[in-house]
């Protein structure tokens, strides 16, 4: 089946919007790679320009090892299956399916046979005879990827499929195509802005923002060792706790990281103290997932840090507590849904720019990205304006916890599970994975 490469790509609009910002990415035989990135990061573009609809500004594009970049769409072997797919009303489900190879010429009987196979895999084997308009939402997708797959092509484009579709369906059918995808071995690149959708779905994640490429990697990588304080905060949920710290070295002992009032002791012979002792007496930050976190008895010692509970979430399975441990949050912007609310301080972190910004509490829901984007501007060039307040560290507790708001809990912390990120917002590592 068809590889992928794209060397140096970059797509410029006539109007200067620089959608795909110089990425380079490989897709392997047979692979499953999933480009995950809020809406507008220029997923859509890379996948057009794949399909040949969209015209590289520099950069190449191979298929196969071999240069496509002026290979008409139909040579490339490759279907595409949208979120707002059409199927065509007055034909049949059998029909619709069986439409491209009707197109290239293939007869009755075989064409009849193929349909039948591919309708019998995706289970809508008994609904052939049927017209559009007498399906779920589900089977109509379903009917949608079986057009895509009935010519079997070498590469499979799809642009968030599944966007139209409840929860439970969504689900349901994430694993249905991953199933069979890997089952005919065609390799696939698909689009989401969901990351859990990528994360239980891919090979291997690519993260998007702003037309660049932060971070590739198989699900376990970009989750467990994320490239940049960005794809840390863009993966997983609860998000990952980001908290400012400032580091003391102390040699031959510990490196400090301390968080207002309280700290964490890195051991020098940790093998990561030496690269964080580089930022002695400076800022960084530090990244913990509710996983590295556990609540522990009131003086457990250890790596422990004391808080309060503001408020707790209840989940069903479990309750998330999020907890005031007097330290400040680092929220990154652009992350879909994403809230932030600035707070002053010593201006430090002004550089970090448009990755993050320095943050409190959980803030208001953003109106408008435009809005946002001048606040933004004006936080940064005047961070002393706002007062600060604590972040929220997010704990996981059984469901439904014998505690409340205001309840003191100290948390135990997992330093080997502890990310840590510069002032652009690039992982702070002894080496690269
Ligand atoms: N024809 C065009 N002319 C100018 N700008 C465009 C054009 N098509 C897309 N863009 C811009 O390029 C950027 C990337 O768009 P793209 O459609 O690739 O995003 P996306 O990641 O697919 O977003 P979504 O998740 O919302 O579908 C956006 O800023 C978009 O406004
Ligand atoms: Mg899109």
């Amino acid at each position: 089946m068809t590889t992928v490469a794209l060397k140096d790509v970059t797509k410029v609009f006539p109007d200067g919007t620089v959608a795909v910002d110089n990425v380079n990415l490989d897709v392997n035989d047979g692979e499953f790679m999933v480009l995950l990135g809020p809406s507008g990061c220029g997923k859509s573009t890379v996948l057009r320009m794949v399909a040949g609809l969209e015209d590289p500004t520099s950069g190449a594009i191979l298929l196969d090892g071999e240069l496509a970049n002026d290979l008409p769409p139909r040579d490339r072997r490759i279907a595409m299956v949208f979120q707002d797919f059409a199927l065509y009303p007055h034909m049949t489900v059998g029909d619709n399916i069986g439409f491209p190879l009707r197109l290239s010429g293939v007869e009755q009987g075989p064409r009849g046979e193929r349909v039948a196979d591919v309708a019998s895999a995706l289970g809508i084997g008994d609904v052939l005879a049927r017209k559009p308009n007498q399906l779920s939402g589900g089977q109509r997708q379903r009917v949608a990827m079986g057009r895509a797959i009935v010519r079997r092509p070498g590469l499979f484009l799809m642009d968030e499929p599944l966007s139209n579709l409840d929860s439970g369906l969504r689900a349901e059918l994430r694993a249905e195509i991953s199933g069979l995808v890997r089952e005919l071995g065609v390799s696939t690149i698909y689009v989401t802005h969901d990351q859990a959708e990528a994360l239980t779905m891919a090979d291997r994640v690519a993260i998007l923002r702003r037309g660049v490429l932060q971070d590739v990697g198989t699900p376990t990588q970009v989750y467990g060792r994320p490239a940049t304080l960005y794809v840390a905060a863009f993966l997983g949920s609860p998000r990952m706790n980001l908290l400012e710290a400032s580091v003391y070295v102390h040699l031959d002992r510990y490196v400090a990281l301390n968080f207002g009032e309280q700290a964490l002791y890195l051991p020098w012979d940790d093998i990561r103290a030496r690269a964080v002792a580089h930022y002695h007496g400076e800022r960084i930050v530090v990244g913990m997932r509710a996983e590295a976190l556990t609540p522990v008895a009131p003086g457990t010692p250890g790596d422990v840090l004391q808080g309060r509970i503001r408020y707790l979430e209840h989940h069903g399975h479990e309750s998330l507590a999020f907890l005031d441990i007097g330290a400040t949050a680092i929220v990154v912007d652009d992350i879909g849904g994403a809230v932030s609310e600035p707070t002053g301080g010593s201006g430090r972190f002004r550089r970090f720019g448009h990755v993050v910004q320095r943050l409190t509490g959980r803030g208001e829901p953003r109106e408008s990205s435009t809005e946002s984007s001048s606040n933004r501007t004006s936080v940064l060039s005047d961070p002393g304006r706002h007062h600060r307040r604590p972040a929220e560290l997010a704990v996981r507790l059984a469901p439904y916890p014998a505690v409340s708001s205001g309840h003191p809990l100290a948390i135990s912390v997992r330093m080997d599970a502890l990310h840590f990120f510069d002032e652009r917002g690039d992982r702070i590592d002894v080496g690269w994975r």
